[in-house]
């Protein structure tokens, strides 16, 4: 992993100034003549933004001044790290705003660091420096960088093509991640899936020539509060013998999405020592198209009992997951979350913005979405209506894996996961995107980390 864009105190750096445009014009008046009649020049007002390097009388670059705005827009410094000059940048002062310096500057290095991000595993030419910008003072470095290496080892995860991130690159990440931080890990692989228990996973991973596995990872002191993470790792979704249209299966080398999430958090929570027994459970496959795919119409065992018929190939995640979540509940969690690409249909109600979050626990909710809001990595409710548990009633098996009348998909999916998890068990489930359609400042387009400050800050919330 290339390091972080932040670095020590350095007496060359072009000092960084970001200002309100409320309070620009007071700003102005403590600058020299030659700033201020430049500023004027540029038309710089200190909207959200705007951006001015003022010269030196040598012409060098003598300091950047960042507009800001009302400061609603918290993204502003994530485009710095790749349009600016290359250089290294010192932050000088931010003005006009109230909130906590502190708080301030961390979410500032931190959101330079997300937009220095890029993937160039495959670009020939040599890739190019972000800008540094020097640690600003008292700010949460432990905070910037866990969160920082978490987003990018999700991020590269996910961009990376299911050519190189099939089941078997996958596991073979996570082992790399546990040898790092000195966790446990299992992987049950290929057939031991059937003599473990694991038939629903087994089912939509056989067909692909990468055997199916579940990955198992362990970390903490075994009476610590257990929190277990589960993530969907369905390295590529061709739809199974449900094919997918060209353009739906585009993308699909992102459906291991909650698993890069989940394997993400993982190593922040390591790297900070949260005091938990981690567990991380990322059932990997593919859902490829042979003569021995799940089809339509079959019926499919659990590892927790309840018979699953295969309304249409292509809802393979939630049957991954059915089994995952089973195995998660027998040693009742304090807290259970699961992270996957599970809809399209939540992405229909809430974009790709916006991961779906669903939980019977309304204080749970609560915590995450403030969580959320406060880390600027927003989530939003929808309910387990038990309303339309009856839409995946099946006529010959326990459920089904899908609504034949497609209505309130991303609910049906919920309440489908809901029947594996136990009643006694803390639960949360964010069917998320995974993927930045296009590129806006702070988050390139591409692989994407969605919902993990915010779970971080609840489990350290709760049990830190
Ligand atoms: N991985 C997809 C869901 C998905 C698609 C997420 C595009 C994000 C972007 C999932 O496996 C799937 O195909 N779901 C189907 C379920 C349906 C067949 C009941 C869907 O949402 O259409
Ligand atoms: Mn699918
Ligand atoms: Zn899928």
């Amino acid at each position: 992993m290339s390091p972080l864009p932040l670095v020590d105190p350095d007496p060359k750096a072009t000092p960084l100034t970001l200002v309100t445009d409320k309070a620009f014009g007071a700003w102005r008046d403590t600058q020299g003549d030659a700033v201020k009649a430049w500023l004027s020049t540029n038309d710089f007002s200190g909207k959200a933004g705007e951006v001015c390097l003022t010269p030196l009388e040598d012409g060098a670059v003598g300091q950047v001044v960042v507009g800001i705005g009302d400061g609603a827009d918290k993204w502003v410094a994530g485009r710095l790290a790749r349009s600016l000059p290359e250089g290294t940048y010192c932050l000088e002062q931010i003005t006009g705003i109230e909130d906590e310096k502190a708080q301030v500057s961390t979410w500032l290095a931190l959101s330079w660091c997300l937009g220095a991000y890029t993937f160039d595993r495959y670009k020939s030419e040599s890739p190019t420096n972000p800008s540094k910008l020097v640690w600003p003072e008292d700010i949460d470095r432990a905070y910037v960088e866990g969160a920082a290496q978490a987003t990018t080892l999700t991020r590269d995860l996910i961009n990376t093509p299911a050519e190189d991130m099939g089941p078997a690159a996958l596991a073979a990440a996570a082992e790399e991640l546990a040898d790092t931080h000195g966790a446990a890990i299992n992987i049950v692989l290929g057939d031991d899936l059937l003599s473990e228990n694991f038939p629903a996973i087994h089912a939509v991973g056989r067909a692909a020539d990468v055997a199916p596995r579940l990955i198992d990872l362990t970390w903490g002191k075994a009476d610590a509060p257990k929190v277990t993470l589960v993530g969907k790792g369905v390295c590529f979704d061709s739809g199974g013998l449900n094919i997918k249209p060209t353009n739906g299966m585009r993308w699909m080398k992102k459906d291991m999405g909650g698993g890069a999430t989940v394997l993400g958090l993982a190593d922040w929570i390591m790297r900070a020592k949260l005091s938990v027994r981690l567990r991380v459970l990322v059932p990997a496959v593919e859902n490829a198209i042979s003569g021995n795919a799940f089809r339509p119409g079959d019926v499919v065992p659990t590892r927790k009992g309840p018979t699953i018929e295969v309304g249409n190939t292509d809802a393979e995640g939630r049957v991954v997951l059915a089994d995952a979540l089973a195995l998660a509940c027998e040693e009742s969690p304090s807290l259970l979350i699961d992270c996957a690409t599970l809809t399209g249909a939540a992405r229909v109600a809430l974009g790709p913005d916006l991961p779906a979050l669903f939980t019977p626990d309304d204080s749970l909710a609560k915590e995450l979405m403030s969580a959320g809001m406060a880390n600027n990595d927003p989530l939003w409710r929808l309910p387990l209506w038990a309303g339309y548990r009856r839409l995946i009633e099946s006529k010959i098996a326990d459920v089904s894996n899908s609504g034949e009348s497609g209505f309130a998909g991303a609910i049906t999916a919920a309440l489908f996961l809901k029947t594996f998890v136990s009643e006694d068990t803390p639960w949360v489930h964010l069917d998320l995107f995974g993927w930045n359609p296009d590129d806006k400042p702070g988050r390139p387009m591409g692989g994407e980390a969605y919902a993990q400050r915010a779970i971080f800050e609840v489990i350290r919330n709760r049990f830190a």
